[in-house]
C-alpha cells in the first residue's frame, strides 16, 4: 500500500509544471507607473514576479542583477522610461550600458542571455508591461530553472 502511494506521490511530483521566479526592476517614474496602470486597468497576466522599484533604470547594477540571480530568480527584467523620457535625462542610456556589462557576466556564468531582458516602458503602457511579463515568462519556462539554485532555491 506505502509503495503504490509513495509511487503516486513520485508521479505527481514529477509532473509539477515549472513556473519560474521572475524579478522585474522598475524605474518609480515609468515602469513602475505602467504596472501599477496594468493593475487598475485590471489587465490579466502572469502573476509570478516580483517587482523592485528602483528611481531609474540606470540604478540597476551588475551587482543587483546577479544578487538576484543568486537569491532564485530564474529570469530578471530591467525596465525604464522610453529614450528621451528618463527623470534623470541620461539613466536609461547608462542602464544599456549596464545591461551589455551585465549579459557578458552572466554568460561567462553560463546563463543563458535570453534570462536577462532590458525594456521600455510607460507609465501609459499598462497593457504593453502585462504583454511583457506574459512574454518573458514564457521565454524563460521554455529555458527551465536557473542552472545558478536548483539545489538551493527557497521554498
Ligand atoms: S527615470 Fe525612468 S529610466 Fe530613468
Amino acid at each position: 500500500m506505502s509503495t503504490k502511494l509513495s509511487s503516486i506521490t513520485k508521479k505527481k511530483t514529477s509532473e509539477k509544471k515549472f513556473t519560474p521566479r521572475i524579478v522585474v526592476f522598475a524605474c518609480n517614474w515609468c515602469s513602475y507607473a505602467g504596472a501599477d496602470n496594468a493593475g487598475v486597468s485590471r489587465i490579466q497576466y502572469s502573476p509570478n514576479f516580483r517587482i523592485i522599484r528602483t528611481m531609474c533604470s540606470g540604478r540597476v547594477t551588475p551587482g543587483m542583477v546577479l544578487k538576484a540571480f543568486k537569491l532564485g530568480a530564474d529570469g530578471v527584467l530591467v525596465s525604464g522610461c522610453h529614450l528621451g523620457d528618463c527623470h534623470y535625462i541620461f539613466g536609461n542610456h547608462r542602464a544599456i550600458e549596464n545591461f551589455e556589462r551585465t549579459q557578458a557576466i552572466i554568460k561567462t556564468l553560463g546563463l543563458e542571455e535570453g534570462r536577462l531582458r532590458l525594456e521600455w516602458v510607460s507609465a501609459a503602457e499598462g497593457p504593453r508591461f502585462g504583454q511583457l511579463i506574459d512574454e518573458f515568462v514564457g521565454e524563460v519556462t521554455k529555458l527551465g530553472p536557473s542552472p545558478l539554485n536548483n539545489s538551493n532555491r527557497r521554498k
